[in-house]
């Protein structure tokens, strides 16, 4: 009976994992798919039938590539009828309205792949979904042997929810190159993102060129190079060399532009203005409130702003000055420029983050509101903002800024980035203006998104399963003004591209399904099954990830009962993990005590040490942590004498 037992259990566990092996693991989630039964085998010669090849050339090609560099096989690409093609890509001749412009289908039968959309990009992210049923090898940079080239038979109907899906990239604070953005892209275009949004000029450096304003790159793309944490670095000496940072030329715009066009890919330009200037001030000091009182310098890291409850005040002049008529022709030079370089319809004007303490002091700025009836530094920006709209239409563009730009009144077409929470989202949208949702709270991927005992140092926590849980639509507004959103990756904390991609990886999964797959398809644990598969799909193409989501959550909370003290709760973000704990430095693994329930501190330890385990094996890292830290984390220091009752 017990041999029967075994044998049933055996059989029942294969039976799971087959289940296991063949569920789809598609991110972002397509809007239906079903298997179909069966599989398809890539044949060794490849035929890819496209009968209209014009709007798909750069697609071809690149699928030509990306299916005969691993395999070894050949690929032949025709635009003649073929009914022994192995893959047709079909552009409808009559639109299926359900696809819209992005949308697609894709059949996966024993003898073929079609895949149908409106417009080229549904073949492209057609074909994207394809890669994601292949092996996992398929993204391999060098040919692989022995794989076994299969995909399951399926029947998907795909289309997003949002038409902006964007990611921002800071490469103000450190330089990405051209290649680095170029690899960016790549990136992104797995995951159905459409939007990159370049965040292209801070305090630390400003990486455009600008042929008419030549010090903007001359002086303001290099500052002093650092290494450590940002934001605490001490200020660099005159006579430090200032040779770290960098620029794009126009040539390598009009490059990127293209590579990013290739891949359905809009840019967005952001110039960061009125605050957040340095480095254009470093580079024209006639632009600021405080010509000849100020050392300008591009920033190289030391701190420059003080945060504190109430707000922020900047210790040096990192602003354009709006009572400064200088300004105007300078940011008019640029956005010329600009809008010469950039199809996008929109240009992001920054907005945030302005400092007004020397505003405040500047008689120009007193005048200025003297004169236009202006009464709080607000709507001094708001009328900095609202001629910075009308340079920027006068190019035939469209202005985006991040919230603060609806502080002292909004102006009059300006789209909302909504970052400080999703309120000004709300605001925008309720004045009948087109809001993209990139609220701290969801979407801000660089910060840490795990423990901070592990993690390298942000100020601030965000979980994959928090990024997952994200709903872009707040209740009450017009749906209609939400016209998506995008993740930021910010760079004060990010030198290199394997750290930047442990940042935005898995991440980013979470945000591309946020803003591309149905809101009832959405689930938390489907997603993080599929994500795992995905680790392995990052292997193969050499891309870095975080494994955060494995390791233990610990939560500090007061103890109640006891004075002065704290209990633990230990949880973790994805279901099925084992907890195992210690309180007396050492390793723990699984044959420590396994967590079940809150934790009390045993009186003299100064350490918790958790790991977490699935199956028996370790799946999450270690996480070690000083009770004192935990006790700080809560506001409790383990050190009062407990006043008398
Ligand atoms: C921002 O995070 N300062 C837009």
């Amino acid at each position: 009976m017990r041999k029967l037992t075994l044998l049933l259990l055996s059989v029942l566990a294969s039976l799971f994992a087959f289940a296991q092996d063949t569920s789809l693991t598609i991110i972002p989630q397509p809007v239906s798919e079903q298997l179909t039964g069966g599989h398809f085998v890539l044949p060794a010669s490849i035929v890819v039938e496209a009968r209209d090849q014009k709007p798909l050339a750069h697609t071809l090609q690149d699928l030509k590539t990306h299916l005969s560099l691993p395999t070894g096989y050949s690929v032949t690409i025709t635009s003649q009828p073929s009914p022994a093609a192995t893959i047709r890509l079909v552009l409808n001749k009559t639109a299926d309205n359900t696809l819209g412009a992005e949308g697609y289908t894709l059949s996966v039968t024993p003898k073929s792949v079609v895949i149908r959309a409106n417009q080229a990009a549904g073949i492209f992210y057609g074909i994207g979904t394809l890669y994601q049923l292949l092996p996992k090898e398929i993204g391999s940079p060098v040919p692989v042997k022995k794989v076994s080239w299969q995909a399951p038979c399926v029947t998907i109907t795909d289309y997003p929810r949002f038409s902006w899906r964007g990611i921002m990239l800071d490469v103000a604070r450190h330089f990405s190159t051209k290649q680095e953005v170029k690899g960016f892209i790549d990136e992104m275009v797995q995951y159905k993102f459409n939007l990159l949004h370049l965040h292209l000029t801070d305090d630390e450096g400003w990486r455009i060129e600008i042929k008419s304003l030549p010090k903007l790159t001359t002086i303001g793309a290099w500052n002093v190079r650092r290494t450590g944490t940002f934001g605490t670095f001490d200020a660099p000496a005159a006579n430090e060399p200032k040779d770290y940072g960098g620029y794009y030329t126009q040539d390598d715009i009009r490059e990127i532009v293209q590579y990013a066009k290739d891949r359905f890919v809009d840019i967005l330009p952001e110039v960061d203005v009125p605050g957040h200037s340095l480095a254009a001030v470093a580079s024209y000091p006639q632009l600021s409130c405080t010509e000849g009182s100020e050392n300008y310098r591009v920033r190289s890291g030391e701190k420059i702003m003080d945060w504190h409850k109430g707000g922020f005040t900047a210790l040096i002049d990192n602003t354009l000055c709006p009572a400064n008529e200088r300004i105007y022709p300078f940011l008019d030079s640029v956005f010329t420029e600009l809008a010469a370089l950039f199809p996008f319809p929109y240009i992001h004007v920054g907005g945030d983050e302005c400092a007004k303490n020397f505003w405040e002091k500047s008689d120009a700025v007193k005048q200025l509101m003297q004169q236009q009836g202006l009464k709080t530094m607000e709507e001094v920006q708001s009328y900095f903002e609202k001629r910075v709209e009308k340079i920027v239409e006068s190019k035939g563009k469209k202005v985006i800024g991040w919230d603060e730009i609806l502080e002292g009144g909004l102006a009059p077409n300006a789209a909302v980035m909504s970052w400080r929470g999703v309120a000004g989202g709300i605001a925008a949208a309720k004045l009948g203006h087109q809001v993209v949702m990139s609220p701290t709270t969801f979407v801000y991927l660089d910060y840490m998104q795990g423990d901070a005992a592990i993690e390298p140092p942000v100020y601030a926590t965000l979980r994959l399963s928090t990024v997952y849980s994200y709903e872009p639509v707040p209740d009450s507004v017009d749906p209609k003004l939400i016209i998506g959103g995008q993740a930021t990756l910010w760079s004060e904390q990010i030198y290199n591209v394997r750290h930047r991609q442990y940042m935005l990886w898995p991440r980013g999964m979470a945000v591309a399904e946020d803003f591309w797959s149905p809101k009832d398809k959405k689930d938390w644990n489907s997603f993080a099954h599929r994500v795992e598969a995905h680790f392995g799909r990052m292997d193969a193409e050499q891309i870095n990830y975080a494994r955060s989501m494995f390791d233990a959550i610990i939560t500090p909370k007061k103890d109640v009962s006891a004075f002065d003290s704290i209990t633990v709760d230990l949880s973790t973000e994805v279901a099925g993990l084992d907890i195992y704990y210690s309180f007396d430095n050492s390793h723990p693994d699984n044959f420590y005590p396994k967590y079940t329930s809150t934790l009390s501190i045993p009186k003299e330890a100064a350490w918790l040490k958790v790991i977490t385990y699935r199956n028996g094996r370790p799946i999450g890292r270690e996480i070690d942590v000083p009770i004192a830290e935990l006790q700080r984390r809560v506001g409790v220091t383990g050190i009062s004498i407990k006043p008398a009752d």
